[in-house]
């Protein structure tokens, strides 16, 4: 299976500085053996870095997230069909940042992942605990919950359009690292997760990414962690040269 290291850049870099890192990411990238790269800019941006991105470019582009809703009246929202025909084949659903800070409920996020693979979009869904939840022991529970309620309507059939990020609320943006060996824990449990949910083969072929203060300097060992199949970057992909480092780091795993 291939590895994905994807960067979301949140609401960072104007339409010229993510170009310039695009192209710097392109110019420096290594031959891809087996590692996915994905970025996921800024919604404004995104059409237009589909129509200008090279063919050679091995940047895919993700959105940050899309409505639950398909086209109708719905003011300032843009609907997953809108993003497939800019050219975008990726989105990130669930994200904390989201849930906590723009009120995604549980029925929210469950109604964007069918939305966005409907219109065929490969979905990173996100999951997650924060550190309260951690400390009272309660991050498995919660995290097998999210699970089975954002992927309620995903049927067997549908699970290849499905990758994984588990970020932990406490180590987003904060420097705090999961563990590998942390990572590693939970990302086995996903995994038992979804071979109850749905099968081992299918749990086996669904990428699980890390997500939260994952840098050049701890990404050898948690990228080198079995059950993890990649990262979902915040921080460290606002630069060409980090991002670059932590997609050596997937390779090398
Ligand atoms: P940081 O890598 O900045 O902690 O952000 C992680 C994240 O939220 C990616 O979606």
């Amino acid at each position: 299976m291939r590895n994905i290291v994807a960067g979301n850049w949140k609401s960072n870099k104007l339409l010229k500085e993510g170009e310039e890192l695009i192209a710097d990411i392109n110019h420096g990238m290594p031959s891809l053996r087996k590692t996915d790269v994905i970025v996921a800019p800024p919604a404004p941006y995104l059409a237009h870095y589909a129509a200008n991105g090279s063919k050679s470019s091995h940047v895919m582009l993700s959105a940050q997230q899309c409505s639950v809703n398909s086209a109708g009246a719905h003011t300032g929202e843009f609907t997953a069909e809108m993003l497939k025909s800019c050219g975008v084949n990726h989105v990130i659903i669930g994200h904390s940042e989201r849930r906590d800070r723009f009120g995604e409920t549980y029925e929210v996020v469950r109604n964007k992942v069918k939305e966005a693979v409907t219109a065929n979009l490969h979905v990173l869904l996100c999951c997650g605990e924060s550190l309260a939840v951690r400390e009272e022991q309660g991050h498995f529970e919660l995290i097998a919950e999210q699970l089975k309620d954002a992927l309620m309507h995903i049927g067997p059939e549908l699970m290849a359009n499905i990758t994984i990020a588990y970020e932990p609320i406490w180590a987003i943006g904060t420097g705090v690292t999961a563990t590998a060996d942390q990572a590693q824990e939970m990302h086995q449990f996903i995994r038992k997760q979804l071979t109850s949910s749905y099968d081992s083969k299918i749990a086996k072929a669904t990428r699980i990414l890390y997500g939260g203060s994952c840098k050049p300097s701890n990404a050898d060992e948690i990228f080198g962690k079995p059950d993890v199949n990649g990262g979902l970057i915040g921080g460290a992909a606002l630069d060409a040269e980090s991002f670059l480092a932590l997609i050596s780091a997937s390779e090398a795993s």
